[in-house]
């Protein structure tokens, strides 16, 4: 067993300290506009943003570990199960946004909304609350670890998929939003160099 210094920003300080200051800041932003829907909007954008940001970090987190190791990515693998709940507490506050902006302007939300985006969208929450509710021990050892890690691949590359369509189509109006694919391909491809050198035979490796 490797033995490492448990530092003060580890485990559920970790989910807590980032989850609550999420919930200020989003309702600082909502604050902003006065808690008018250009605010709740600005909080909608700004959970998915930092959703994106903590999965990344919890979906790269084994792959980063084992190409790189080094003091923080040893953090990032030591708290990914934290971190990808930082995720689901982010989306949570997605979610709580999207009902507010549904509730203030019924009419603008519909414009916003269509039937796909409530299919794959709410694939995507169901996997968000399937993962996060199978993120602790007990929950985890009730399932076993097959169906675990099962869930958790199938569901993550579901959601990297999930984060891609929203920024991509937004990509011809805002040819910015090209920026918040690069850690999506990154994360990507990070998985696939790492399973790749995982599954090279030892002789090969040495080469
Ligand atoms: C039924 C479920 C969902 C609904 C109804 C929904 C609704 C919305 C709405 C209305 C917006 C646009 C806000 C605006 O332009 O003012 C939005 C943006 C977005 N949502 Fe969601 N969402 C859902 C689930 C998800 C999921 C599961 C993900 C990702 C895992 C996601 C990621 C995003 C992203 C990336 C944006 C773009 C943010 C930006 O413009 O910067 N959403 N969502």
């Amino acid at each position: 067993m490797t033995s490492h210094r448990q530092g003060w920003f580890e485990n559920w300080r970790l989910f807590w300290v980032l989850s609550l200051t999420l919930a200020a800041l989003c309702i600082w932003i909502a604050a902003m506009r006065q808690f008018e829907v250009e605010g709740v909007r600005m909080v909608i954008r700004f959970t998915a943003r930092t959703s994106l940001l903590f999965f990344c970090l919890a979906f790269s987190a084994a792959a980063l570990a084992r190409l790189w190791p080094n003091g923080w990515t040893r953090w990032q693998r030591r708290n990914r199960r934290y971190l990808g709940v930082t995720f689901a507490a982010s989306h949570g506050l997605h979610a709580i946004a999207i009902g507010c902006f549904a509730a203030m302007d019924p009419v603008g939300y519909s414009a916003a909304t269509s039937a796909a985006s409530y299919i794959f969208g709410g694939i995507g929450y169901a996997f968000i609350i399937a993962m996060a509710a199978t993120s602790f021990d007990r929950t985890a050892a009730a399932i076993g670890p097959r169906a675990w890690r099962a869930l958790h691949l199938v569901g993550g590359y579901y959601l990297l998929f999930q984060f891609m369509v929203p920024f991509g189509k937004r990509i011809p109006d805002m040819p910015l939003y090209a920026l918040f694919l690069i850690p999506l391909v990154a994360v990507f491809a990070l998985r696939m160099i790492s399973m790749a050198q995982k599954g090279a035979p030892r002789t090969a490796q040495a080469n």
